[in-house]
């Protein structure tokens, strides 16, 4: 590696240092590449030339912290995303979560929470939507104070009401929205029992027991050590029988849990959890181990408490 390589990764790791000491953001273990590329990226957008530079900044400027959060982490999104793997969770697993009295559903990093909407379109549609209880949940608050608002720009109607019919949405997708000028604002009954809160995959504890993990698109920035943790705290939290749905480019082969779960769906990335009897029917189960349950951070849907904030000054982005 050249000089200015070394001094960069010495640099790089100094900066997620102050990252974490200061704020309790731990990127530590995030793949090196992307990690890499994306703070050059957010290096580029500012007048500093090296990455040591931020440091200072970050430590002092509460702006500079939301940005740099924001750069590392990267919120791309859109409702119903591989609308195949909707289409299969309605027509495949909506009848056996219907055999439970309530349902707990986790979506771990939500970003800006389309996921979590398109999934309450499909729930309530197919009439499971009052039994559920659905955990939003991500590290960046911003991202967070989106999803609450449910909020989003109408240019994108087209490609989502394509993507709910392919998902198998049984009525209009314009029964679900309001449009006003250059947004839609989705029906605000879809967030009734939903849950947003900033949870922190590399750091935080499991916090309720589920039937049903929304991981898609989070592990991929991660690197195989923090990938094992994320997946041991979701083997904790699903019941025995409950379901575990990937990305497109995530696996659980190789994993820690890949013996504990099951293949439902391969091109879908479904995963279930083992019965304990490998029965299937869960019959004569073992008594299930107690799950550790961590409150969620205090800012559960209230985008004026975040956790983790700190006083600095307003910062344009935030308001
Ligand atoms: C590409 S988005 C995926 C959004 C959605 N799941 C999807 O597939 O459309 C990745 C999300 O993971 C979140 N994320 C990254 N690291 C995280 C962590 N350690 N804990 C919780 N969320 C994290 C990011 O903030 C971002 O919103």
């Amino acid at each position: 590696m050249s000089d200015a390589g070394t001094l960069e990764e010495v640099e790089i790791r100094l900066l997620l240092e102050a990252l974490r000491l200061r704020f309790g953001y731990d990127f530590r273990q995030y793949a090196a590449d992307s990690l890499r590329r994306l703070i050059r990226g957010y290096l580029a957008s500012t007048p500093w030339r090296h990455v040591s530079e931020i440091i200072p900044h970050l430590l002092h400027d509460g702006c500079v912290r939301n940005e740099l959060i924001g750069a590392l982490t990267v919120n791309t999104t859109g409702m119903f995303r591989d609308p195949g793997v909707f289409r299969f969770l309605a027509r495949e697993l909506f009848p056996l979560l219907a055999t439970y009295p309530f349902v707990n559903i986790w979506h771990a990093g939500c970003s800006t929470g389309e996921e979590v909407y398109s999934l309450a379109i499909l729930l309530q549609e197919a009439g499971l939507y009052d039994r559920c209880r659905i955990y939003a949940t991500d590290l960046n608050p911003e991202a967070l104070e989106a999803a609450r608002a449910g909020v989003y720009p109408v240019g994108r109607l087209p490609e989502y009401a394509g993507a709910y019919v392919e998902a198998g949405g049984r009525g209009s997708f314009s029964d679900h929205y309001h449009a006003r000028y250059d947004y839609f604002r989705l029906d605000p009954a879809l967030r009734a029992n939903v849950l947003f809160s900033t949870h922190n995959l590399a750091t935080d504890a499991v916090f309720v027991e589920t039937h049903l993990i929304f991981c898609r698109n989070v592990l991929i920035y991660f690197d195989r050590a923090l990938q094992d943790r994320v997946l041991g705290l979701f083997l904790e939290s699903l019941v025995e029988g409950g379901f575990l749905c990937l990305g497109s480019r995530e696996s659980l082969l190789f994993s820690v849990i890949d013996e504990a779960m099951a293949s439902v769906s391969g091109p879908e990335r479904i995963y279930r959890r083992e019965f304990t009897d490998r029965s299937g029917r869960g019959e004569d189960r073992k008594p299930r181990r107690q799950v550790r349950r961590a409150a969620l951070p205090s800012g559960a849907n209230d985008p004026g408490q975040d956790p983790w904030s700190s006083p600095g000054r307003p910062c344009p982005s935030a308001s």
